[in-house]
């Protein structure tokens, strides 16, 4: 694995080492120990087109935890408008270890992996969000278990970045991921082609109906119907997803040991209720937890070869 711009840029056996990498640091760090600095003398460069909390702060903590160094950027940059995308790479590649970018087109961070000549890590785009689907299965990995084969996922709402990078991961861990969701906002069609081609054999079931998602799902996840970007079509996907919201009538539905998870940030009222965020089947702060612990299990493997 040169990048991860995509869960399908690594192996099965290579995203299952990095969760174990992760896990291990993290049991280190709540032992009280400090975790060994695999990346002394190493920058990262994160680059920002959209706000964030938990991406930029778990990078950068880190980076701090494993001894490296990181520098953020914003907008200035102009990626793609002040200076070409393979400039910008060409430049950075020079001077820093690894690239991190969050983007509006993901081809801009394909266009960064040909010319930066050094790892670059997809911190989310309007195609996938592959750290967060990292921090989701170690989520669940913690609920039950490092081996996940034969469990179910249920996705409520919008087929967007992060479902696509959360199904791809339950594919190749053989979790059967089933997405309800309005027609219109489900999978298109070329990332299901995309999909099965990166898993073949996947357990994939798109449909409408977030009761029918839920009954004998072992995780319920939701995210915003309204991503970065899309704020234009707020209103006529606030209409939409009616019905598609996680609350406690949903998950009567679902078995009683089910968790529920939620990349954030929440639009509580929205996506999900209080009672549910706040309620006993939420994992969803622990999850954001994990953003620091899976993405230090990807540093420690991408960059100090662990
Ligand atoms: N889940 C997630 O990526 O959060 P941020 O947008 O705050 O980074
Ligand atoms: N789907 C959301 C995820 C935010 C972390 C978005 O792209 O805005």
């Amino acid at each position: 694995m040169k990048h991860f711009l995509s869960i399908a840029d690594a192996t099965t056996d290579e995203l299952k080492h990095m969760l174990e990498v992760g896990r291990c640091l993290r049991d280190e760090r709540d032992a009280g120990k400090a975790n060994a600095p695999v990346l002394a003398g190493q920058t990262l460069a994160m680059i920002f087109e959209k706000p964030s909390l938990r991406t930029r702060v778990s990078f950068e903590q880190a980076m701090i935890e494993l001894g490296g160094h990181s520098i953020v950027l914003g907008q200035e940059v102009g990626l793609g408008k002040r200076e070409a995308v393979s400039d910008v790479a060409k430049v950075l590649g020079g001077m820093v270890h690894a690239v991190a970018a969050r983007v509006f087109e993901h081809q801009k961070l394909v266009d960064f992996a040909e010319h930066g000549g050094v790892p670059v890590i997809n911190m989310l785009s309007d195609e996938s969000h592959p750290c967060q689907a990292l921090a989701d299965i170690m989520t669940l990995q913690d609920e039950f278990g490092a081996d996940l084969a034969g469990r179910s996922v249920a996705f409520v709402g919008d087929g967007n970045n992060v479902a696509r990078s959360v199904a791809i991961l339950c594919g190749k861990l053989g979790v059967r991921f089933v997405l309800a969701s309005p027609q219109a906002y489900s999978f298109e069609s070329a990332a299901v082609k995309q999909i099965r081609a990166d898993v073949p054999g996947i357990a994939l079931d798109l449909i409408d109906d977030p009761a029918q998602a839920v009954k004998g799902a072992d995780a319920v996840f939701t995210d915003t119907f309204t991503s970065m970007g899309q704020e234009s079509e707020k209103q006529a996907r606030l209409e939409a997803f009616k019905g598609y919201q996680v609350n406690d009538q949903l998950l009567s539905h679902a078995a009683d040991h089910a968790i529920v998870l939620h990349c954030l940030p929440a639009y509580r009222g929205v996506e999900i209720t209080d009672e549910v965020m706040d309620g006993p089947r939420s994992r969803v702060f622990p999850e954001a937890h994990n953003r620091l612990h899976a993405q230090k299990g990807l540093l420690a493997v991408l960059m100090g070869g662990a």
